[in-house]
């Protein structure tokens, strides 16, 4: 089968296409003929060589959701999944092939109405956004900074935002057009990188869902009201510096809390009860998913390459 690995590591130009064996599922797994890749920002984190320290080594098979039909199952594993539309997980590494294989606690069936395309730009950032949402104890009427929303994690917080009562859903984006887009899609304010913003801004915010932390993460500190709740979900832009937690302890007569989140400390069933209904959301319209581009998998390095100039509104999706 047709897959792409990461010859060596670095630019987009370091990752190739190859022909390995069609993978068997272990006990426990499926394998899917996958129809859609999703190309995510820790994609091109692994393609980097940044997270080398954590064990990954060139010759990696990146990508981590797909969406297509189940064509084999392991040992353990129900017969009757051979031949469903599912979305799967397939974990950090495996996705960017013509099959896949994922444990079947990280598999779905996709509701009749949702294209596997949609369902890989959804799938694993929509959780994201619904428990940062969570963690920081969102309540109706709050206001929302979403930093880097043109991301698909910021994309479905913004709607979840605005859908569950917002008082204000700010933004951070780094164009007019694209806060038009992110307006479009629930945003009541734009600011820019540096989070400056026109008059009509809050000056403050109860919650920021940041997705892109990096050297101007204590700015965005700055930004929360009394009370307010930060929650962390990413690194687009980077590390925050190493003394930015200062920022908290100097202010604590403003009682801020700082989060971090990641969905894998998210039991996998719940994971799966919020992916459930946010797929029979958007199946039904009432979530939208944004799609910047769909390209063939041996194309993966131009996707890459989007990526890291900065061109990506939402997600790229490959298709073998
Ligand atoms: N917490 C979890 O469980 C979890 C799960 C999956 C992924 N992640 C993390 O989430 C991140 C990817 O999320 P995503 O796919 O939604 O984001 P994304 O599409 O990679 O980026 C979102 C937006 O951030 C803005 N941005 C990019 N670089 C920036 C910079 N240097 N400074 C300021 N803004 C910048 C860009 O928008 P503008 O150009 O409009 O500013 C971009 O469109 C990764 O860090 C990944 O590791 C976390």
């Amino acid at each position: 089968m047709k897959a792409v690995v990461i010859r060596t590591f670095g630019d987009p130009d370091g990752l190739e296409v190859v022909d390995l064996p069609v993978p068997v599922p272990a006990p426990g797994q499926v394998r899917i003929a996958t129809e859609a890749i999703g190309v995510g920002g820790v994609d091109a984190v692994i393609r980097r060589g940044t997270l080398a320290a954590h064990g990954f080594r060139e010759g990696h098979l990146l990508g981590s959701e797909v969406a297509g039909i189940v064509t084999a199952v392991g040992e353990g594993v129900d017969a009757s999944w051979v031949g469903r539309r599912v979305w799967a997980f397939t974990g950090l590494s495996g996705g960017y092939a013509e099959q896949a294989v994922a444990a079947v606690q990280d598999v779905l069936a996709l509701p009749d109405g949702l294209t596997g395309t949609d369902a890989v730009t959804l799938g694993g950032s929509g959780v994201v956004a619904h428990y940062a949402l969570d963690r920081a104890r969102f309540t109706p009427g709050e206001t929302v900074l979403v930093r880097g929303a043109a991301g698909s994690i910021g994309i479905t917080a913004i709607q979840l935002a605005a859908r569950n009562g917002a008082g204000a859903v700010a933004v951070t984006t780094s164009s007019a057009e694209r806060g038009a887009r992110l307006r479009d899609l629930g945003a009541t304010h734009t600011l820019d990188r540096s989070g400056e913003s026109g008059p009509d801004t809050p000056a403050g915010f109860d919650i920021v869902i940041d997705v892109v932390a990096g050297p101007q993460l204590p700015l965005f500190l700055d930004k929360l009201n009394p009370n307010g709740r930060y929650v962390a979900v990413g690194v687009v832009g980077g590390q925050p510096p190493a003394d930015f937690g200062m920022r908290l302890v100097d202010a604590f007569r403003r009682s801020w809390s700082f989060a971090t989140f990641s969905s894998d400390t998210v039991p996998c069933p719940d994971r799966q009860a919020v992916r459930t209904s946010q797929f029979a959301d958007a199946a039904h319209g009432d979530l939208r998913t944004v799609v910047h581009e769909v390209l063939p998998l041996d194309q993966a390095v131009l996707a890459h390459h989007e990526m890291d100039a900065g061109n990506v509104f939402g997600r790229i999706v490959l298709t073998p």
